[in-house]
């Protein structure tokens, strides 16, 4: 519990910042100090008050109570440019940018400095020269709806630096970014520090928080609840602080051998549905008690891939065995019978009902749930509520006003309780916070500890490394890399995914 050292004035701080929304409290009594030069983490679950913190700091906001300070002085942001005439600037969430202009003219859009016509030749300069200097490559001349999200983001902190900005805020900056354009983006930051700028990088990410920050201010509820020097943290500590307890992200990894083949795949091919990209031979197996996992960017083949094996889809060649009835393009009623459950990504389009209940939802794929009494099926509905650890008011709430963790279980409850063997899931966690995502890996490690075969899909490579024994390589509809989870390195499995396996 270190505090910044009194030499010198901190480039940005809140002290005792207070702010409420209708039903809410946002932040209460929060205190942050940002030196110069340093890369500040403000590390939190969903909800925890991170970006309407750096809202009050970047002038969107005015607080309720407490202050902000600049350089040690107070000040009184009536909007973000007052908050920029100091140095503060802010990358959102959802960037800003005007889509049919170019690059540079998005950067002095606005600038009270300079009037636009004049000065788009030297904008053009200057931003390639912040691009070269801060490794943000981007070309000024290209117009923003030729650029890719990564791209634009680059554009929206060049503008920042062109503005000049010496304190940057980065709300959650790699939510919408590749693991490679995250590790360019975190040289960038690291380099905008060794100029002397401080970036307050807003993440919910242990391992992003660990990788680029000097100092972590961990909020909760509204609150710090605790500050620490990045290089005393770790995954533990700060998932404990987080959380508000114990959390264990990593799984436990079975020795025994696994069992009998209870998914087998044998050279499936199939068309691309829309725009997908065709499946090409795949074969795999998964066993008894084993996770095998599919790495790859999503687009691969994935979709295809769990839709065959579910059954859904008929395939150009090749079966499905599910322990060892064939059940290929059986339809998934017949697949689900036989012993084979799939947990789709899509939530709340496949997957939920979202105007049914949470009891409705839950007798969705059972056989003839008309014969249930409604009694039953709430204590069916409770039961799942408790042993999934939902937190919902109650059996009757409607699905759509779960929290997306909370929905994720409730879809896991559904798909796991008539006890499949064969699991497939895809992107179990994605969208999820910390504490949701360890109860989803929870729940899949005990299936496959009770001797499940699961197959997991998912572009989460932290994800795929912690749950699998087996992990294999989707690119362009083709397995292109195949290792057990122990050897698996995340730099070999990154370049299969990028094709270059
Ligand atoms: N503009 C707003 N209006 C109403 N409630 C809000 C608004 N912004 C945030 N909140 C609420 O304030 C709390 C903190 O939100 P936020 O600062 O966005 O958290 P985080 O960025 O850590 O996810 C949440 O409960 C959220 O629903
Ligand atoms: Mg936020």
């Amino acid at each position: 519990m270190k505090n910044g050292t009194p030499e010198a004035r901190p480039a940005v701080e809140a002290r005792g910042v207070s702010k409420a929304f209708p039903g809410v409290i946002a932040n209460a009594g929060v205190d942050l100090s940002v030196q110069r030069g340093e890369v500040h983490a403000v590390l939190g679950e969903n909800g925890a008050g991170k970006s309407t913190l750096a809202s009050i700091l970047a002038g969107l906001y005015r607080p309720d109570d407490g202050e902000v300070l600049v350089g040690g002085e107070p000040v009184n942001f009536g909007s973000p440019r007052d908050a920029l005439a100091r140095g503060v600037g802010m990358v959102y969430q959802h960037f800003r940018l005007v889509e049919r202009f170019t690059v540079a003219e998005n950067v002095i859009l606005g600038d009270p400095r300079q009037p636009m016509l004049l000065s788009t030749r030297r904008a053009e300069n200057t931003v390639a020269e912040l691009g070269r200097k801060y490794g943000l490559p981007v070309n000024p001349r290209a117009s923003v709806e030729d650029l890719s999200v990564g791209e634009q983001q680059r554009v929206e902190i060049v503008k920042m630096l062109y503005r000049g900005a010496d304190v940057l805020i980065l709300d959650e900056p790699t939510a919408v970014l590749t693991p490679q354009e995250s590790e360019n983006l975190f040289e960038t930051v690291r380099a905008m520090a060794a100029e002397g700028k401080s970036v307050i990088f807003i993440s919910h990410k242990l391992s992003e928080v660990l990788a680029v920050s000097d100092r972590v201010t961990v909020m909760r509820d509204g609150r710090v609840v605790a500050r620490a020097e990045t290089a005393d943290s770790d995954r533990r500590s700060l998932a404990r602080a987080m959380v508000g307890r114990d959390v264990d992200l990593s799984v436990q990894r079975a020795e025994k051998a696994p069992g009998a083949p209870l998914l087998e795949i044998e050279n499936l091919s199939a068309p691309g549905e829309g725009d997908a990209v065709p499946l090409t031979d795949v074969s795999l197996t998964v066993h008894a008690g084993e996770v095998v996992g599919v790495a790859g960017v999503s687009g691969n083949g994935q979709r295809t891939l769990a839709e065959l094996a579910a059954g859904m889809r008929k395939p150009l060649s090749g079966r499905v065995l599910v322990k060892g009835l064939e059940t290929t393009g059986r339809g998934p009623k017949a697949t689900r019978r036989a012993g084979l459950a799939y947990v789709p990504e899509d939530r709340l389009g496949t997957g939920l009902a979202p105007s049914l209940s949470i009891s409705e939802n839950l007798l969705l794929t059972r056989p003839r749930p008309f014969f249930l009494k409604r009694k039953e099926m709430e204590a069916t509905a409770r039961e799942a509520i408790r042993q999934f650890e939902i937190r919902a008011p109650g059996p009757h709430a409607a699905t759509r006003d779960l929290s997306g963790g909370n929905a994720q279980k409730a879809l896991l409850a559904r798909e796991l309780s008539d006890g499949p063997e064969v699991i497939i899931v895809a992107s179990p966690t994605r969208g999820l916070d910390v504490g949701a995502t360890q109860a989803v890996r929870e729940i899949l490690d005990k299936r496959r500890r009770a001797g499940c075969a699961v197959l997991l899909i998912s572009e989460d490579l932290d994800e795929v490394r912690s749950l699998s024994d087996r992990i294999l390589v989707l690119y362009e509809g083709r397995i292109v890399h195949e290792t057990s989870g122990e050897a698996a390195n995340v730099e070999d499995l990154g370049l299969a995914m990028a094709g270059a396996g």
